[in-house]
């Protein structure tokens, strides 16, 4: 004669169905072999459960996706972290934050100096780089990018007081500081006769033109107009002439066409309701 018996698993709260062969009542050994089977069960049922929760390697402890994101924090307002705050700031934080919560995903931002950033996307030690990376052919080779999202491009700071420096023209064989793996730094060895010294950060560059290491700073053109009209820096100014037009992308590894389609898609989005132009009028004011 046989009966399905109910195993309440302890504390797991599942119950399973166990077939069972019924013996004489009081058999101890029927016992043993009942306890068993209901200890099996629930191994068995536990590491189902486990098995449901994991394998999942970019899930976050509250079970949902994550976007893992490496910037060059040093790039206001693009990335900045002000002092005695832990939140990452600037345009490509909160857009980045946008468009994770539209692709349903969690973001995660790690802090990478900008000449590693594209060798830790190689290493799949992030998903995606947003860092106001300018997209050019040369950097085609090595990852993918989506659509533009941001229309940039180089000038030149100077002392206050110098004279020489009007144009890039006048770049010719001076001393220039630029950040190490950038456009600038790119450019500025194009300069017959230059100098060029690659510095870590924008800041470095900064401070080596106010302590006279060098003559100019070559840097993407809102950085600089930040540095000067917003953070109020003394005895620099920014020059009004472009070097350069550059558009800057968010980068995801060679031939992950299937993560670029869900972030254009959630860049479109962003732009037809709206939440585009508010993030731009935050960090930019309202003009284009
Ligand atoms: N747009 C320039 C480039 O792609 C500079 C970017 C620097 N970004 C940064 N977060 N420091 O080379």
């Amino acid at each position: 004669m046989f009966f399905l018996g109910l195993v309440v698993c302890p504390g797991s709260g599942e119950t399973a169905a166990l077939p069972e062969i019924l013996l004489e009542s009081g058999d101890s050994m029927f016992n043993v072999k009942k306890m068993l089977a209901a200890g099996a069960l629930c191994l068995v049922a536990a590491v189902g459960l486990a098995g449901c929760g994991g394998g999942q390697d970019a899930a976050s402890s509250s079970g949902s996706k994550v976007l893992k994101v490496g910037a060059s924090v040093d790039f206001a307002p693009f990335e900045f972290q002000d002092e005695g705050q832990s939140e990452y700031q600037g345009f490509d934080m909160d857009l980045i934050r946008a468009i994770g919560k539209e692709m349903g995903y969690e973001v995660e931002i790690s802090n990478i100096g900008f000449d590693g950033l594209i060798p830790a996307l190689q290493a799949k030690n992030v998903d995606v780089l947003i860092s106001g990376v300018t997209i050019n052919d040369e950097r085609k080779q090595n990852v993918d990018f989506s659509d533009p999202y941001y229309e940039s491009g180089l000038t030149i700071v100077v002392r206050e007081d110098e004279q020489a420096i009007k144009t890039f023209e006048d770049l010719k064989g001076k001393k220039i500081a630029v950040q190490i793996g950038t456009t600038s730094a790119k450019e500025a060895k194009k300069i017959e006769g230059a100098e060029v010294k690659e510095l870590n950060t924008p800041a470095d560059c900064f401070m080596e033109l106010k302590n006279g290491g060098v003559d100019a700073v070559v840097n993407d053109r809102p950085v600089n107009d930040y540095y000067i009209h917003t953070s109020g820096q003394t005895g620099v100014k920014t020059l009004p002439e472009r070097l350069t037009s550059e558009d800057y992308g968010i980068a995801v590894a060679k031939g992950n066409t299937e993560l670029v389609g869900k972030i254009n898609a959630a860049l479109k989005k962003l732009k037809e309701n709206g939440e585009y132009d508010k993030i731009f009028a935050k960090w930019f004011g309202t003009q284009k």
